[in-house]
């Protein structure tokens, strides 16, 4: 258990000392108001006593909106005052009291469909960091599956500390909002799910690559297929298919101009060939004079999608290994303006397969489960598990659940809408009919 800086929680009668001292002020709250009370009796007779509590009590609700403005409302004070005694306690348990038993203030808590937001402003000195390694300890003192931690973006002595106690990702299939269309612009915003506060879990493509991780079943090929199924459906768009499975993607064959089996040469050669095209747009947009494709301008999206990435990036050939690592790379890094996304899954996203350089080029990193905290990390970013963003910490039986963590964002718990094979298969037919190949 770590401690703030220069605490002296190691001792467990201070501890004792400290809890205590939270009841003994309210004991000591109620004990001056009866004495304020005999004092006014004494001085007024019981009668003038009465008058001036009754008077207190008329000012109180003559100032009522004044008092709610700046203490909130009788119950949310009531609910805070009581949600203080918790966060205080569990912050001298969990050592979190420096001197002077200075500990992080809780100065807001927001309900949430998962459990409930502290927001705690820290002692000076200290920063949000200090409480990574103490999630596993306040979600024990919360009685919590799981509690995060995120600084404020504005001010860094604050905290956001997220307490979840349920899981609303767990039950239910979600249905694709957009199973019925006919078509659909990959200009706009793609619903994918729906994340733990309930409301939707979407991404937008445009200049954006995605990358999603996660073991063997955890429903990556199902959230591709979301995204490939809005790509279908936009017949401006060209695709590009790589499949290390063959069969992951073999129903939108009839929608993509391209299609690579699990064949690293010949995902080279497609590649390759993205890469001249990718030179061929910017020539394109320079003789147009613009810095990158936008809507209306003629210039259409071209998306490559590549199921089980760590396949092709993964060959024992090490020549072609450095060739698909950089063609890829150049893709991932210069397509976003010229038009071209990549989106690609992977079971094995570690440093080894996918190189560090490559995976943080992508804008949307969804980890899927886990095995391992690690592995988490290696798919949305270093630090993240410490926070208590941990796709380890998805039920395996949960399948679609996931983190999606968009481009200087906060990871977002969600749920894939499901796709079934007949799903596809019909969409992929509508697809194939607006773009004229039946
Ligand atoms: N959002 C979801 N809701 C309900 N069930 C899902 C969801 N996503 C996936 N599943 C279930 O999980 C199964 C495995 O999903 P999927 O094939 O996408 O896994 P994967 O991660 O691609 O696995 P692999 O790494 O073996 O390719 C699906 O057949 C489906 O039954
Ligand atoms: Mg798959």
């Amino acid at each position: 258990m770590t401690e703030l800086r220069h605490s002296n929680m190691k001792n467990p009668s201070l501890q004792l000392a400290l809890v205590s001292w939270g009841w003994g002020v309210d004991m000591l709250v109620g004990f001056w108001f009866i004495i304020a009370y005999q004092v006014l009796v004494h001085a007024f007779t019981a009668n003038g006593a009465r008058a001036i509590v009754i008077c207190a009590a008329g000012l109180v609700v003559v100032f009522k909106d004044q008092l709610i403005k700046r203490y909130g409302k009788p119950s949310q004070f009531l609910h805070l005052w009581s949600r203080r005694k918790a966060w205080n306690r569990a912050a001298v348990v969990c050592g979190l009291v420096g001197p002077f038993g200075w500990k992080p203030k809780l100065l807001k808590t927001i309900p949430t469909v998962f459990g409930e937001n502290l927001v705690v402003q820290l002692p000076g000195g200290n920063h949000p960091g200090e409480l990574e390694e103490l999630v596993d300890a306040l979600a024990s003192m919360f009685q919590a599956r799981e509690v995060r931690v995120v600084r404020d973006p504005s001010n860094a002595s604050l905290a956001h500390i997220s307490i979840v106690k349920r899981d609303p990702l767990k039950e239910g299939v979600f249905a694709w909002p957009f199973m019925e269309r006919q078509r659909c612009s990959l200009w706009d915003p793609i619903s994918l799910g729906m994340d733990e506060t309930g409301r939707a879990a979407s991404i937008s493509l445009p200049e954006r690559n995605v990358l999603i991780g996660g073991e063997p079943g955890a429903g990556k090929s199902v959230l591709l297929s979301i995204l490939v199924a809005t790509a279908a459906l936009d017949p401006e768009v060209k695709l590009t298919l790589m499949d290390g499975k063959l069969v992951e993607l073999a129903a939108w064959r009839g929608c993509a101009d391209r299609c690579v089996g699990p064949e690293a040469s010949e995902a080279i050669e497609v590649l390759g060939e993205l890469r001249k095209e990718m030179n061929h747009r910017y020539e394109r947009l320079l003789e147009l004079k613009k810095r990158k494709v936008e809507r209306g301008d003629g210039l259409s999206f071209h998306v490559v999608v590549v199921d089980e990435l760590a396949f092709y990036l993964g060959t024992s050939d090490r020549k072609m290994k450095t060739e698909m690592t950089e063609l890829l790379r150049d893709l991932v890094a210069r397509g976003r303006a010229a038009g071209i996304i990549v989106l690609a899954a992977t079971q094995k996203p570690s440093a080894d397969v996918i190189p560090t350089q490559i995976r943080d080029l992508f804008s949307f990193k969804v980890a899927m489960r886990c095995a391992t905290p690690q592995a988490s990390d290696t798919v949305l970013g270093q630090g993240w598990a410490a926070e208590g963003y941990s796709a380890a910490t998805i039920d395996p039986v949960a399948r679609g659940v996931g983190f999606l963590l968009a481009e200087g964002g906060v990871p977002v718990r969600f749920r894939s809408c499901h796709l079934t094979d007949e799903h596809i298969d019909a969409i992929a037919a509508r697809a194939q009919a607006i773009r004229g190949r039946t």
